[in-house]
């Protein structure tokens, strides 16, 4: 999925200011696996002869001759015209999800114009984001959210939450966040082999491992083990995303959609299954804990819900899905995933949205990654507190953390005020 998800957003001499541009600006776009009805639409090649169906030969043909020419003739400056030149985009698509030309188009476009438009400023892109965003807080390193275990559509065992992450609250700095998660990460694989053997190591498609078991609570209790044996207990906390839209039947919820036995649950099963498990575990972010459409279980299991709960597919980081839970007090924090909405303005409009209502927002990448770090300084620069890019394992997830632990790095370095989110993580953004 990463190379037939990957485009090149090339926007060489973007800008018309007379600035000395011979700079290429280029981003890569991903995909995921398990995509929610309401994302903006990536286009893909209809032929089945190429890439099975899954090129994107029409949304790079989109790029070099609709968008790209559009752009250069409207003759606008990077440096600080990024909203009209997203709303320039969404114009000449002209449709409500970009299935015209492409979310996966224009999305390469934007992230590109916003590299170029930090260069022009003379900015790390991080800068730049805050600058978009309006804030002049302090910079805030995000609390990684480690996925060490994948299950769902992401791997071919029985599990049918789709990530079990752990996030290291209790670390001094990004850097040792990330020698926190990789440690234990490296732990894990020993308690895996351990009690399955080394066939259970192999993993899934965010980089964590994907063993032999099926339940939720077989999965939180390798973590527990693995937390332990390496002396973190306490500093480490947990977060599930079921990604329940997956396993969403006929109104019901079937935890053995991937087995050969159906384990069928009400969505108020469902929420008892939940709470158990909260209140046995240290978990304190639960995702899409129900599917996309099912409004009625979100805002009864909100009720009483004492964890970050976030909308991911039920929102779509759009601001009207946002606009919607909110009025159906469905959930309190945003996933932001940049593809499902397409541009870098709209990401930044949800998140301010978000922030409005008194939500947090959760930065992600996706399942089909690839190695482009642009999230990395979106989390810092809309202070979002926490971000989540799979394992300490593969290049494209890898990628975003070595861009954090660089923009530390710099920020320090610069005498700027840097500090690490923690367990303020929810709230950090509004300090
Ligand atoms: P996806 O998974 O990229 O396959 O949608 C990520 C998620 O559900 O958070
Ligand atoms: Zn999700």
């Amino acid at each position: 999925m990463d190379v037939f998800g990957a485009l090149s957003g090339d926007t060489k001499d973007p800008s018309s200011s007379g600035r000395d541009f011979d700079r290429q600006f280029q981003a890569l776009v991903p995909s995921g696996a398990s995509k929610g009805d309401y994302e903006a639409i990536e286009l893909r090649d209809d032929n089945k002869d190429v890439y099975g169906g899954k090129g994107v030969e029409t949304a790079v043909h989109n790029v070099e001759n609709v968008l790209g020419p559009a752009l250069i003739k409207a003759k606008l400056d990077v440096a600080t015209d990024l909203k009209k030149i997203d709303a320039l985009l969404r114009e000449v698509d002209g449709s409500k999800d970009k299935s015209k030309l492409g979310a996966n188009a224009i999305l390469g476009i934007s992230m590109a114009c916003a590299r170029a438009g930090a260069a022009a400023r003379g900015v790390p892109l991080y800068e730049f984001l805050r600058e978009e965003s309006g804030s002049k807080k302090p910079y805030v390193m995000p609390v990684p959210f480690f996925n060490v275990l994948n299950g769902g559509v992401h791997s071919g065992n029985t599990m049918a939450f789709q990530e079990c992450m752990i996030a290291p609250v209790g670390a001094r700095s990004m850097a040792h966040a990330v020698q926190m998660g990789s440690e234990v990460y490296q732990e894990l694989k020993k308690v895996l082999t351990k009690a399955f053997g080394p066939t259970a190591t192999g993993i899934g498609d965010e980089g964590g491992f994907a063993p032999p078991i099926s339940q939720p609570h077989e999965a939180l209790d390798l973590l527990v083990t693995a937390v332990e044996n390496c002396g973190y207990t306490g500093r480490i906390k947990f977060a599930i995303d079921p990604a329940s839209s997956e396993f969403y039947r006929g109104g019901e919820y079937d935890l053995g959609f991937k087995g050969k036995t159906s384990e069928k649950y009400t969505g108020e099963k469902l929420g008892d299954l939940y709470r158990q498990l909260l209140d046995r575990y240290p978990i304190i972010l639960l995702e899409d804990p129900y599917a996309q459409d099912d409004w009625p279980s979100w805002t009864a299991f909100n009720k009483t819900c004492p964890v970050e709960l976030v909308g991911d597919d039920l929102l779509a980081t759009n601001v009207d899905r946002i606009e919607e839970a909110e009025e159906k007090t469905a959930c309190n924090s945003l996933l932001l995933k940049i593809n499902q909405i397409g541009t870098i303005t709209e990401a930044l409009s949800a998140a301010k949205m978000a922030y409005e209502l008194g939500w947090s927002v959760f930065v992600s990448h996706r399942s089909g990654e690839t190695t482009d770090d642009f999230i990395a300084d979106l989390t810092v620069g809309l202070r979002t507190g926490h971000l989540k890019s799979g394992s300490p394992c593969r290049g494209e997830r890898v990628a975003k953390y070595n861009r954090l632990m660089d923009i530390e790095d710099e920020i320090k370095a610069s005498g700027a005020e840097v500090m690490y989110a923690g367990v303020e993580l929810r709230t950090i953004h509004s300090a």
